[in-house]
């Protein structure tokens, strides 16, 4: 036996070693436990949401398990730097600010935010919006947005830096801010739009305009954490060419 065919063997052994080992593997993610249709924690106190599926959809074909905690949405990038996740599953876009801290899996959904206001009733008992995005984002208004998301950032960039003095209120989570609209606490409200379609259903409130960032949302990992990106590109690459994804965007999203 050459010493090529010696080297071969002791990598295919090592190979087939790593991925008996892989399925003991157990990781970590992390989500948002109220963002809708991507992450939340639904009345049976169970994690759900396409981006839960999905994950759990990748773990089995990849072979590691996955176990899935809440974490605040502020604290999420710290945590998993602190090495508490091993991932983020829950509707993060990929920034170039994150992507200084994490490292990203490919590109898995396209969004754009938008803009939720009360809803009213017309002369004829039609429901209406109480503002229009040009009224509802001018100086003086009142705007919710989830702390340390792209709403805030876009809002602070494109509004607040082009001199219209609008005033940030930052919230935990989005329905939070949701029920401050409800309540007229605040004018409006600015979230991804998936969410806020989930967000109005069942209450008076309306979208009135989006924002077309057009952001797109990965899945992270610590920078150094090299193999778990691989497996989830993987996994992604595979449920995306499968019937499952179909399904689970018909589910979560597009029925939505
Ligand atoms: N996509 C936006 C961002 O990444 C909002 C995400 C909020 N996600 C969540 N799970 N709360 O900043």
């Amino acid at each position: 036996m050459n010493k090529y065919i010696m080297i071969c063997m002791f990598i295919c052994v090592a190979l087939g070693a790593g991925s008996a080992m892989a399925a003991e593997v157990v990781y970590v993610d992390g989500i948002d436990a109220a963002f809708p249709p991507f992450s939340f924690i639904d009345e049976k106190g169970q994690p759900a949401g396409f981006d839960v599926d999905v994950i759990r959809w990748i773990a089995d074909e990849m072979g590691f398990e996955v176990k899935i905690i809440p974490i605040d949405w502020d604290a999420i990038i710290p945590m998993l730097i602190a090495g508490n996740i091993n991932l983020i599953a829950s509707g993060m876009t990929i920034t170039a600010a994150r992507q200084e801290q994490v490292a990203f899996t490919s590109p898995y959904w396209t969004i754009d935010l938008a803009v939720v206001v009360r809803e009213t009733k017309d002369a004829e008992g039609e429901p209406v919006p109480e503002l229009t995005l040009f009224s509802a984002v001018q100086t003086g208004r009142k705007i919710g947005v989830q702390r340390g998301t792209t709403s805030q950032d876009w809002l602070e960039e494109n509004v607040i830096g082009a001199g219209i003095d609008v005033q940030l209120v930052l919230y935990e989570n989005f329905l939070l801010a949701l029920e401050d609209v409800l309540i007229g606490r605040i004018d409006a409200a600015v979230m991804d739009e998936p969410t806020a379609r989930s967000g109005i259903v069942d209450r008076p409130l309306t979208i009135v305009g989006t924002i077309k960032t057009g952001e797109i949302y990965g899945y992270a990992v610590r920078k150094q954490d090299a193999e778990l990106l691989a497996l989830l590109n993987e996994g992604l690459r595979r449920i995306q060419a499968s019937d499952a994804w179909d399904r689970l965007v018909d589910t979560w999203l597009v029925g939505n």
